[in-house]
């Protein structure tokens, strides 16, 4: 684990472009919280220094604020140096939510979680290859010759007559209009409203005239990256959606994952090395969710459907420990990032419970996990050419090559304009969950593990109008020590193995 902890910490450098000391390395893997710490050396701003060193590490550690509540139960006391071979069961690395909006202003609040978001995702592209001649928008000149910019994506439009694509893109220096043209392999991608991405480009070459894209890149997830690996074998299971407090909520097939969890049945031996469980949001059915929801409700108070929450989940064993997050059905603010459920709720939830905000990126035994519920594929699907529900997870790929869970602002899923846009993905999980489809998927991409983890929710009336089709009482069991996939459906008795897709 220290190794394969090392090498991921080596590589989250890398990835932000800083090489770290070797006395740096040894301190941050002596801690409790290395990945935590490690990030908020990347985040302190001012040091424009190519190395991390030991003082740096040193000062992060100091300015660091207590640990958020949630995450006490699973710390351990810090570690001495000769300990780093201790694994870590579970780390919280950074929840989205941090604190009410700062600004005084809602228009200067976004725009520095625009401007948050920016920096974020261009510290990322910065000094790629494939960004030569790199320049602020402002010192671009016609006629001058190939050169690079990194733009968040205003505005995308078509030409009327040949189908190029327009762009308006900015960034702090100033904004610009550019061609992609249709045949180019940078139109190959749609281009999404308010993605950061940078563009090759061959400037105007008279005033007045456009500059063309000859490629785009992306911040994406980098190739070969060493994954976290825990060094023993233990499992998590990843579920979603469980919509307690709906007359839909499958309770047959919950006492199958009770009874599974509990060691009765074939897959005792699977279960057995179960450790943690993450549950991806929409823990309840809420209220006033939508039209006429009172119809489709069997607990009509939503304090009591928390209650029927934590009773639902004490029945799973109590060495679990249970990860969730909000989503849009839960009684917490819906814009996102969502924070985590209020102390009163959290209450009725038992004690190995940690409930965090959405979303939120933690690891368990070096396995980083990013949790997000999944609003934003009701934007992202109609926007991408070929996404569909069915699929959640050809999208999960795109949030990862933009490095962003919800980039489009003032559609169905509501921004909250924090001073840190919370959506941006770094560090890059192992693992990526999310739900909301209602549907199953699985799927990697560059090494990193796709989750959409179903619903213990049957159809209901107001899905069968919007032709929603749920793949109910699914869960994904992941193998920590090499993310080893099985896929479980639990609608009839006893799990079923349906291989590492399902
Ligand atoms: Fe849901
Ligand atoms: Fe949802």
């Amino acid at each position: 684990m220290a190794d394969s902890l090392r090498e991921h910490l080596v590589a989250y450098f890398e990835e932000h472009h800083r090489l770290v000391e070797a006395g740096a390395l040894q301190l941050l893997l002596a801690q409790s919280h290395p990945l935590l710490v490690s990030r908020e050396v990347v985040e302190t701003p001012g040091s424009g220094s190519p190395f991390v060193t030991v003082e740096m590490v040193e000062r992060a550690i100091a300015a660091r604020e207590p640990p958020h509540p949630s995450a006490l139960a699973g710390l351990k006391p810090a570690a001495r140096r000769e300990d780093v071979r201790v694994e870590i069961p579970f780390e919280l690395i950074q929840e989205g939510f941090v604190g009410p909006p700062v600004a005084s202003d809602a228009l200067a609040a976004y725009s520095s979680l625009f401007q948050s978001r920016y920096r974020s995702l261009a510290r990322l592209l910065r000094g790629r290859p494939e960004l030569g001649n790199l320049r602020p928008i402002a010192a671009l000149r016609s006629g001058d010759g190939p050169a690079s910019v990194i733009g968040l994506v205003r505005e995308v439009r078509t030409t009327s007559k040949r189908h190029h694509l327009l762009l308006t893109v900015d960034d702090e220096s100033g904004s610009l209009e550019v061609l992609v043209p249709q045949d180019s392999p940078a139109a190959k991608t749609s281009f999404l409203p308010d993605e950061v991405v940078g563009l090759k480009l061959q400037p105007a070459r008279e005033a007045g005239k456009l500059a063309r894209v000859l490629a785009v890149e992306r911040p994406d997830v980098p190739t070969a990256r060493p994954v976290g690996r825990s060094a023993r074998r233990r499992r998590a299971i990843f579920l979603s959606d469980l919509h307690v407090g709906s007359r839909s909520f499958l309770s047959e097939s919950w006492g199958h994952l009770v009874d599974f969890l509990r060691g009765r049945g074939p897959l005792a031996e699977m279960a057995a090395e179960i450790e943690h469980v993450v549950v991806a949001g929409d823990l309840v059915d809420g209220i006033g969710v939508y039209p006429q929801q009172e119809r489709d409700l069997a607990i009509a108070d939503v304090v009591e459907q928390y209650a029927e929450l934590g009773r639902r989940l004490s029945e799973l064993p109590s060495r679990l420990s249970i990860v969730v997050v909000p989503g849009n059905h839960d009684a917490v603010c819906p814009a996102e990032p969502q924070p985590a459920l209020p102390a009163p709720l959290r209450a009725a939830l038992p004690a190995n419970v940690h409930s965090l905000a959405n979303p939120s990126t933690f690891a368990l035994h070096g396995v980083v996990v990013e949790a997000y519920h999944g609003r934003s594929f009701d934007d992202l699907i109609p926007a991408i050419p070929g996404a569909t529900y069915a699929r959640p997870t050809d999208v999960m790929k795109r949030m990862l090559q933009m490095r962003h869970l919800a980039p489009i602002y003032g559609d169905r899923t509501p921004l909250s304009p924090l001073p840190r846009d919370g959506l941006v993905v770094d560090p890059a999980p192992d693992i990526l969950v999310t739900g909301h489809a209602h549907t199953y998927g699985a799927d990697r991409y560059r090494g990193v593990l796709l989750l959409n983890a179903s619903t213990w929710q049957a159809e209901t009336e107001y899905q069968r109008m919007r032709n929603i089709s749920p793949v109910p009482a699914r869960a994904a069991v992941v193998d920590l020590t090499n993310l080893d996939l099985v896929s479980l459906d639990f609608s009839a008795g006893d799990p079923v193995s349906l291989g590492a897709t399902g």
